[in-house]
Order: C-alpha cells, then structure tokens, then sequence
C-alpha cells in the first residue's frame, strides 16, 4: 500500500475500482429478467459508484436519487436515519435495485429497505461497492457487492470524512489521527 494523499493510504486503485464496477455490472445485466429497471442511487455517497455502475450496465434503465444520512460528520453511525431527498418519480412496479457505497453497520439499508416496501416496486435488489461485516447489526440482504473489508475507516471514491476527500479516485484508509485533526 502507497501513501498518495496526507493521512490516506491506498486500498483499492482507480483501476482495480473499474474492474470491479464492469463486472457488477454485467451481473446486474444478466440477474435482471426484464421490466423496467431503476437505479436507485443513494445519496450523497454513491453518487461516483452509481454513475460508473450505470455505465457498466448495457440495457435501458433509468436513475433516480434518494438522499439519506445517518453520521452528522462523525465516523460512528448515530442509528437515526433521515430523508434529505425524495425520489423524483414513483417506483410501482419497477424493478429497484438500491447502489450504495458502503453497507457498515445495515441501519440505514434495513431502514431504507422497509420504506421502499410501501412503495409497491415489483422487486428491490441491492448492489454495494462496500460491506464491513464486522460491524453489522442488522442483517440485510446484499445481491451485488463490490469489496468486503475491514473495521477502517474508509475514504474516496464518494465516501467522505466530514464531507471531505469524496473526490479521491481511489478508495483508501483514512488514519484516524487524520480523522481527529480539525
Ligand atoms: C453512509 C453510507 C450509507 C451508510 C451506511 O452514509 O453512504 O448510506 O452510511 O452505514 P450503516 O450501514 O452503518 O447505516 P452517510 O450517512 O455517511 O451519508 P453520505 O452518504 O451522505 O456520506
């Protein structure tokens, strides 16, 4: 591992990045069976992953953005969960499938899982770039998975610290002394 950025250090390369996107996305391809598909990309961490995932997926779909947020800035997860943005059209009878970033400890999936439910779609999958297993108290069902990693602190690529580092092109370790300075 390289040290490219102050106080990140590399995990997964831009390139090994890719890779792995291509390949979720011909799964994703080949696991849906037709009907409308809805990238659902949820905000504000997916937003890198979900623009190259929709690009890896060779048929129509369409996108939309739903906005949650559970951290406030700090890197435990505080178990609330709250809606900052709708998504702009209903869902009924669509097939979803929700891309996250990263699933640490399952509450704001679990959470978004049962609030899609009222919504009637005709099916809901779920496709992360990132699971920390570790970490999970709640169990939720991952169709498509990225990269499952350790208990670190994880940064890039669309995941931040206090609303910094989304643009690295790379995901990396964010050192934690890094993560107190102000
Ligand atoms: C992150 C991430 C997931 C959630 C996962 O979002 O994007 O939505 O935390 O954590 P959990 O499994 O412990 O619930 P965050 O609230 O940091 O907002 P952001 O996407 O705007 O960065």
């Amino acid at each position: 591992m390289s040290e490219t950025t102050k106080g990140v250090t590399v995990l997964y390369s831009a390139e090994v990045i890719a890779a792995r996107v291509r390949a979720r996305g011909q799964d994703i391809a080949r696991a849906h069976e037709g009907g409308e598909l809805v990238l659902l990309s949820v905000l504000k961490g997916s937003f890198i992953f979900a623009a190259d995932l929709s690009r890896a997926i060779p048929q129509p779909l369409r996108i939309d953005f739903l906005g949650l947020s559970s951290y406030g800035g700090k890197t435990e997860t505080s178990g609330v969960v709250k809606i900052t943005q709708d998504l702009s059209r209903p869902i009924e009878g669509a097939h979803v499938l929700v891309v996250e970033d990263i699933i640490d400890t399952g509450l704001t999936m679990d959470y978004l899982l049962e609030n899609l439910k009222t919504r009637k779609p005709a099916s809901v999958k779920v496709c992360s770039l990132l699971e920390k297993p570790s970490r999970a108290v709640r169990k939720v069902p991952i169709d498509h998975v990225g990269f499952v990693i350790p208990d670190k602190f994880v940064v890039g690529y669309g995941l931040d610290y206090d609303e910094q580092y989304r643009n690295l092109p790379f995901i990396g370790v964010l050192d934690p002394s890094a993560a107190r300075a102000p």
